[in-house]
Order: structure tokens, then C-alpha cells, then sequence
């Protein structure tokens, strides 16, 4: 993962160059500008294929009646929602996103699904995760480890916030795939060492 480093002066977005310190701003934009769109051009663009890549992810995962998830970056809640159905009333999921506009969607896409009672809504910024150590069993960024601009503090903060034993899935378009053929998915697995805490693929 590349970290911008301190005399780096640009990194990417999409596919331009942007200055470090400007890319949150750029991605903010995009995202309250497609919020109230976002779920409809997810499917046009992908050809609908990012719901079995979500499905896949989320059986991957692998989590169970009780466990505590976390979806990061999770938008409009395409994740949680599954998730929330799979860890029932004793589980939790925390829907964790840095827009609030997408927030809003995802929470009334949870009231439309029907689901409540084990699903925290957060504003956070997967740099800088504001929860406790050794908090989740689960937690999955979908399409969303891209937009972030240390990519290193965020898994650093996903590694701090997972518990020993737990797993961290990251799905993403492959590397190499322009726009036209973005229907190429990469799903990184990585269960944190149960006795010395690292992160094995
Ligand atoms: C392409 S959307 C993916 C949404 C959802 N995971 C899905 O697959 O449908 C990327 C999301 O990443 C969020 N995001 C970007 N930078 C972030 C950051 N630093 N911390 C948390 N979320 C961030 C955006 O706000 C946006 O909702």
C-alpha cells in the first residue's frame, strides 16, 4: 500500500493526480454530489456484478449469530444490511462512513429493510478509527479503501480495532482495470494471529 509520504506532494484520485492534503476534499465531493444516486450507478456500471462480489464478501466473512462487525466505508449500507441480518439481536454492526450524505441513505435503506436495534450509524474516518481496541470480529471496506489518502493508517486502525482471531476483507476493483472494464473484483482476506495479534493472509 503507498503511503504518501511527507515531501510526496500529490496522490491519486481516480485516475489524476491531486495534491495530498486536497484529496479528502475531492472525494467528499464526489460522494455528496452521487449519494441520492449512488446504489442506481452502482448497478449500471457494474453490470449489477458488485451484488455477488458484496455476497461473496460477506460469506467469506464468514461472521456469525453474536459477533460484532464493522463495515467501513460503508456508504448506503449494502454490507450492514446483510450483516445485521446474520448477527441478530445479540450481534452488532456499526455502518461507519466519513460522508454523512451517504450515511443518510444507508440509514433509510435500514429503516426500508426493516432493520433496527443492532446497527449503529457512525460518521468516522477509517484513518483515525474511533473505537476501542480489539472491538470487532469482523470488519469489511468495500470499495472504499481507494478513496482514503493514508491507506496505511487506515489498516493500521483496522488492525487495532479487530480482535485477536478476527478478519478484515477488503474488496476492491483488480489493479490494472480501466473504466470500461471495472467488472474485475479483488477480494484481500486477513485474519488477525490469535496469539500474536498480526495480520496473516
Ligand atoms: C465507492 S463508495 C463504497 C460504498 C460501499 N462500501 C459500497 O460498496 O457500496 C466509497 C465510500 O468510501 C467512503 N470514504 C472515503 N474516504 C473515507 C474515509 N477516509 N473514511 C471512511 N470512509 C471513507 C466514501 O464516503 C464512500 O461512501
Amino acid at each position: 500500500m503507498s503511503k504518501p509520504d511527507a515531501t510526496a506532494e500529490t496522490t491519486q484520485f481516480g485516475y489524476q493526480d491531486v495534491p495530498v492534503d486536497e484529496k479528502a476534499d475531492h472525494v467528499r465531493g464526489v460522494f455528496d454530489s452521487v449519494a441520492t444516486r449512488y446504489d442506481l450507478m452502482n448497478d449500471l456500471m457494474s453490470a449489477g456484478l458488485h451484488r455477488l462480489w458484496k455476497r461473496h464478501t460477506v460469506d467469506q466473512a464468514a461472521a456469525k449469530a453474536g459477533d460484532t462487525v464493522l463495515d467501513l466505508a460503508g456508504g448506503t449500507g449494502d454490507l450492514a444490511i446483510k450483516f445485521a441480518r446474520i448477527v441478530g439481536s445479540k450481534g452488532h454492526v456499526v455502518l461507519a462512513d466519513i460522508n454523512a450524505a451517504m450515511l443518510e441513505q444507508g440509514r433509510r435503506r435500514l429503516v426500508d429493510a426493516g432493520i433496527a436495534g443492532n446497527v449503529t450509524i457512525a460518521q468516522v474516518d477509517a484513518e483515525n478509527l474511533p473505537f476501542e481496541d480489539a472491538t470487532f470480529d469482523r470488519i469489511t471496506i468495500a470499495f472504499g479503501l481507494r478513496n482514503v489518502t493514508d491507506k496505511d493508517a487506515a489498516l493500521r486502525s483496522m488492525h487495532r480495532v479487530l480482535k485477536p482471531g478476527g478478519k478484515v476483507l477488503i474488496l476492491e476493483f483488480s489493479p490494472g482495470c480501466d473504466s470500461q472494464t471495472r467488472v474485475r473484483f479483488l477480494l484481500v482476506q486477513c485474519v488477525a494471529d490469535p496469539r500474536q495479534g498480526h495480520c496473516q493472509r
